[in-house]
């Protein structure tokens, strides 16, 4: 039984505060969770409570959540059986009784919820990814590996947020490891003899001052090939356009300063298709922004041919987004955030219902990030197949990344990645 939740102020990979949960069970099992925090949030995310009081940390200290912990949270789930994550969900969701978690803070909520599933995995003594995946096979997850930055992660070099390697041809997860590494250490190499910063962004990428786009996916095939690797076969791109954050609100249309020009949906899917025609971009998230429903059917039919098309700031890992997705044909994969809905029932949900409508599933970390390593254990219990998580470079992404390695010793037969579906049309 759950005897006591408590809340603590911590900080994230960006020294911003963020909340730790620590729940004590009655037979004296104790662990802790901590949730992540996004810099290009969708406005559709549930609601991260911050105090907003200027004097400490700008305003984004989390005390009220950490305080909403004890006082709202704890008295909800108290004397709960920890094993039993939808019902102790369901109560959490109850107490904080908002549709955005804003009274409680989805941040105290999922907090909570976290650290329950983990002292649930521990009162079994199985991992926390076989805790949550119930009768179903596990699924190693590709990784998606940021390369270079740019967006509100990286000052605006350029306008596209993301440029990824997906290591298409790895038949295993070390094996994907291993390729990610050696384009990231070309990379760097380029990056040198160019006299260009080798300096890293939020997610751990490269955030160089590039002359554009092109640039970039140029230096990332470049990179590919000094490494060694078949570019498209061995190494494919994915992108995170995160148009959402250089759309103008006042006129719908995406200001792309770095290719200086402005253009409406149809110019966004243009130049798109040009780049995948060149090279082997085989996953675009968010290529239009959040609430660009049009642009996106439009998009998803396009692009989607040779594609994956990712919902990250469209569906917020909303099941009534997504459902709207699915019924309109927007997008064809959904990105998996836990802290955009605030519980893990309400995640692992979203992607029984992604898997139900033949919609992709790609399981996503923040670009705030702390030591906690659940997201490897979501990314296997939801068996889609793939994560993103950045760079290979920083601790808190390598908490998800190592953690995946001991995974691999815990699957017993399930060791295979999944074939990668999407192939370079060129
Ligand atoms: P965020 O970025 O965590 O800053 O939202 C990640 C993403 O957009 O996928
Ligand atoms: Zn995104």
């Amino acid at each position: 039984r759950i005897a006591t939740v408590r809340g603590r102020e911590v900080l994230d990979s960006r020294g911003r505060p963020t909340v730790e949960a620590e729940v004590v069970l009655d037979d004296g099992v104790r662990v802790h969770a901590s949730v992540p925090s996004g810099a290009s949030t969708g406005r559709h995310e549930a609601h991260e409570l911050r105090d907003g009081d200027l004097s400490r940390y700008r305003g984004r200290g989390v005390r009220t959540a950490v305080a909403n912990v004890r006082d709202l949270l704890e008295p909800a789930v108290a004397g709960l059986d920890p094993t039993r994550q939808e019902e102790v969900d369901a109560a959490l969701i109850a107490a904080d009784g908002t549709p955005e978690k804003s009274r409680a803070g989805a941040n105290a909520v999922l907090a909570v919820s976290l650290a329950v599933a983990r002292a649930g995995a521990c009162s079994r003594g199985i991992p926390l990814w076989q805790h949550l995946i119930g009768d179903e096979d596990p699924v190693m997850p590709r990784p998606m590996i940021n390369l270079i930055s740019g967006g509100l992660h990286a000052r605006r070099n350029l306008d596209l947020q993301d440029f990824l390697i997906v290591p298409v041809g790895a038949a295993t997860y070390p094996e994907a490891l291993e390729a990610s590494s050696a384009v990231i250490e070309a990379t760097g190499e380029i990056l040198r003899e160019r006299g260009l910063s080798t300096l890293h962004a939020d997610e751990g990428g490269f955030g160089p001052a590039l002359a554009g786009h092109r640039d970039a996916l140029e230096l990332a095939a470049t990179a590919v090939e000094r490494a060694g690797l078949r570019l498209g076969d061995d190494v494919a791109f994915a992108l995170d356009v995160a148009a959402t954050h250089f759309q103008d609100p006042a006129t719908g249309l995406y200001d792309l300063t770095a290719e200086g020009r402005v253009v409406d949906a149809a110019g966004m899917v243009d130049l798109l298709e040009g780049w995948m025609r060149e090279f082997p971009i085989v996953s675009i998230e968010d290529p239009l922004a959040e609430d660009d429903w049009d642009g996106w059917k439009l998009a998803s039919e396009r692009l989607g041919r040779s594609a994956q098309v990712v919902g990250d700031d469209l569906f917020t890992t909303n099941a009534t987004r997504l459902r709207r997705g699915v019924r309109d044909g927007a997008a064809n994969s959904v990105l998996v955030k836990m802290n955009q809905i605030g519980t893990l029932s309400e995640t692992l949900a979203l992607a029984e219902l992604a898997r139900a409508a033949g919609y992709g599933i790609v399981v996503s970390a923040r670009s705030g990030e702390t030591e906690d390593d659940a997201l490897a254990d979501l990314a296997v219990a939801a068996r889609g197949g793939q994560i993103k998580v950045g760079s290979l470079t920083q601790s808190e992404r390598l908490a998800k990344y190592n953690r995946l390695l001991r995974i691999l010793d815990e699957v017993g037969p399930h060791t295979a990645l999944p074939r990668w579906e999407w192939a370079w049309a060129r």
